[in-house]
């Protein structure tokens, strides 16, 4: 065992003794993710406590999380959701809009001596919570983790793992493509209440997306093959600008997804397989640039919800074994060793990497 390797082991038995618990707490695991998460927690051995606003809606959860601890609590009263929080040693949030719940719940998380991580494609979001709860997390010694799910971490884990140790890229360019999108009332909520606009990496700083966002064709590998995308930025843009030093970053999605999501007729994603995913299909391409020298990382699967919970309970695992960076706010590909994540996730069955 290496020196490093030793010490990571030490911390993460510190972490235990300090936490003495493997509970974690899933705000939001009344939705349609958090279930996915709730399932993905008792798959490996971890103890969820299923958290939300309503009492109907929590009990009204599938029959195979009915035995599990729940509580009840909003996020307007600080000191009831500390209380709420007490006792686990991290907690997921899975309910969005997040501009409405991961400030008031990573605070929570902090001030209770509990990790924090959230799902959230939302730029503003995670920009707010690196800005207000890096110091605080630092001092109490815990991690908060914004953003570790299909939109935002796993392109910050691919980009990071292009690198292979380094930290700068003069280009990068993430390519998102999907076969189909059934969007879950969650993500029609959050796309209406995120008016803000959308930041992209320009000459080295954060600037806004140009209107109309430009449009073109991206390769992706088979099945989906060449297809219209336009560009559409989400939180991976502020993750990767939080540990990387990147020129220029651009962010597209396929059309085809965004046309089923503008019809309010499509439907909400419906369970294909013993594990409740839907059948669809996707891509995530990056590509990093640095001089003459450009590498891929590709990761595929399916179903865009489903795969979340595998790679923010993967980030859970680690936050409470101690293979983590350590205290503070942080990217996905800063707090935890990306090659390793995705190995690790490809493992598991969740995604294949190329
Ligand atoms: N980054 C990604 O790749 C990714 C992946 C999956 C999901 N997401 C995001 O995660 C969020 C949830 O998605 P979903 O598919 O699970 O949607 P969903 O099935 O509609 O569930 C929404 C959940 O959020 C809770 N919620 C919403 N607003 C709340 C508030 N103000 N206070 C407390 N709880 C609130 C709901 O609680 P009630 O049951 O009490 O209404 C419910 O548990 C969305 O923002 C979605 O965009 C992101």
């Amino acid at each position: 065992m290496s020196f490093a390797t030793l010490v990571r082991h030490v911390a993460g038995l510190h972490d235990r003794l300090v936490n003495a618990t493997d509970r974690v707490l899933v705000y939001g695991a009344t939705g349609h993710t958090g279930r996915f998460v709730v399932d993905e927690l008792l798959r490996r051995d971890l103890v969820p406590v299923l958290a939300g606003r309503s009492a109907e809606r929590l009990a009204a959860v599938p029959p195979r999380h009915a035995a599990l601890d729940r509580v009840v609590v909003g996020l307007k009263d600080p000191g009831r959701l500390r209380g709420a929080v007490a006792g686990a040693a991290a907690v997921i949030n899975c309910a969005g809009p997040f501009l409405d719940t991961a400030l008031p719940l990573a605070r929570a998380a902090v001030e209770a001596g509990a990790h924090y991580l959230d799902v959230t494609a939302e730029q503003p979001v995670v920009q707010a919570v690196y800005r207000d709860l890096d110091g605080l997390a630092r001092t109490a010694g815990v991690a908060v983790v914004p953003a570790m799910a299909f939109y935002g971490g796993l392109a910050d884990l691919l980009v990071t793992a292009a690198l292979e140790g380094g930290s700068q890229a003069d280009e990068v360019e993430v390519a998102v493509g999907l076969d189909r999108w059934w969007p879950t009332a969650g993500t029609r909520a959050t796309g209406a209440r995120n008016t803000s606009t959308r930041l992209v990496i320009r000459d080295g700083e954060l600037a806004a997306l140009e209107d109309p966002a430009p449009a073109g064709t991206w390769h992706y590998p088979p099945p989906l093959g060449n297809q219209p995308v336009v560009q559409l930025p989400f939180s991976e843009v502020v993750t990767i600008a939080r540990h990387l030093e990147v020129g220029e970053l651009r962010s597209h999605l396929n059309t085809a997804p965004l046309d089923d999501l503008h019809d309010a007729t499509t439907p909400a994603p419906t369970a294909t397989d013993e594990d409740g995913r839907s059948a669809q299909r996707f891509v995530v391409d990056v590509v990093v640039r640095r001089g003459a020298d450009a590498r891929r990382r590709c990761a595929t699967g399916r179903d865009i919800y489903a795969v979340t919970a595998p790679i923010v309970v993967e980030g859970a695992a680690r936050l409470l074994d101690g293979r983590h960076r350590g205290a503070g706010a942080a990217a996905p590909g800063e707090a935890f060793d990306a090659a390793d994540v995705l190995t690790a996730l490809e493992t598991a069955g969740a995604i294949t990497v190329r």
